[in-house]
């Protein structure tokens, strides 16, 4: 998720220059890789339905990988999702990250972090992140990474929408709304010392996404969602380019009813629970 999305003036190549803090969460899709003869791919769980050929970031991933080391790409790959489709949450990126780390182990190449890393954003910007997992500031277009130093646990409620959000459009619009987006986004001083100091309340309250107004001019269900979040006192934002919104679950509150509250005041949404900071892909 993206606690800080900063985001400036689009380049000429059409990507944003982006100032936003990434910190991972423990919602995961599974990637099972096998031997084969060819590149095949199986989407289970909510991923069921989606394209399974070369526009699928996963199957870009293994020929990326299978180019960079000279060899042909096969493999069975078959991923379960759980990360909500087109909700602002990096799904996609994350099973790209997922099958870097998968057949990198299968074909026994051991890559370097840097080499995955280099891999990883030429497909996606977000890829990079879901590869490095933890607490980490994205500058560029998001891709380059340092890791930040993060205090505390933090508990999420992520409402989702059966209709999601297109990222392009959501950044098409964002230009619409902002003409006077800076050159050069930059992330508030206060923010990273409160993430620094593990101020849990001050991270959840000013948490920033410059992409909210236009993912919410888009979505009425999300503006729904942030309307009643408010009304509830709740912390909430939204995550990525949406229309998912991330609501802060403060210590010692019910994520449960908070969510029932949520779902009976909203129809259509769900809810999923999740916190942070966790580890990227990694090989289980
Ligand atoms: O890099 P990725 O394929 O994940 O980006 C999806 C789309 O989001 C891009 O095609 C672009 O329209 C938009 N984007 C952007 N600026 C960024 C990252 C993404 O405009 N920094």
């Amino acid at each position: 998720m993206n606690l800080y999305l900063a985001v400036g003036r689009p380049h000429e190549d059409g990507y944003h220059p982006l100032a936003t803090i990434f910190q991972a969460v423990d919602l995961y899709d599974t990637v099972t890789v096998r031997e084969s003869d060819d590149l095949t791919l199986t989407m289970r769980g909510m991923g069921n339905g989606l394209p399974v050929d070369g526009s699928n970031l996963a199957i870009r991933a293994a020929r990326a990988l299978a180019d960079f080391a000279g060899m042909e790409a096969r493999a069975d790959i078959q991923i379960d999702k759980r990360i909500p489709i087109a909700g602002g949450m990096a799904g996609g990126s994350a099973d790209a990250a997922g099958t870097l780390v998968a057949l990198d182990r299968l074909w026994n190449l051991a890559l370097g972090t840097e080499q995955l890393l280099a891999l990883g954003a030429q497909l996606g910007a977000d890829v990079p992140f879901c590869l490095m997992g933890g607490t980490a500031l994205g500058l560029g277009r998001g891709d380059q990474l340092t890791p930040l130093i993060s205090r505390g646990l933090y508990s999420w409620l992520f409402v989702t929408q059966q209709r999601g959000l297109s990222t392009p459009q959501v950044f098409r619009r964002f230009d619409e709304l902002r003409p006077d987006a800076p050159e050069i986004p930059e992330i508030e001083r206060a923010f990273a010392s409160a993430l620094a100091q593990g101020d849990e309340e001050f991270v959840a309250r000013y948490a920033l996404n410059d992409l909210a107004e236009a993912a919410l001019t888009l979505h009425a269900g999300a503006r729904a969602v942030m309307e009643v979040c408010e009304a509830a006192s709740l912390s909430a934002f939204v995550s990525g380019s949406g229309p998912t919104i991330a609501v802060h679950v403060p210590p010692g509150r019910d994520a449960d009813s908070l969510s029932g509250h949520i779902r009976r005041s909203v129809p259509g949404t769900g809810c999923i629970s999740a916190g942070g900071p966790v580890a990227g892909a990694s090989v289980i």
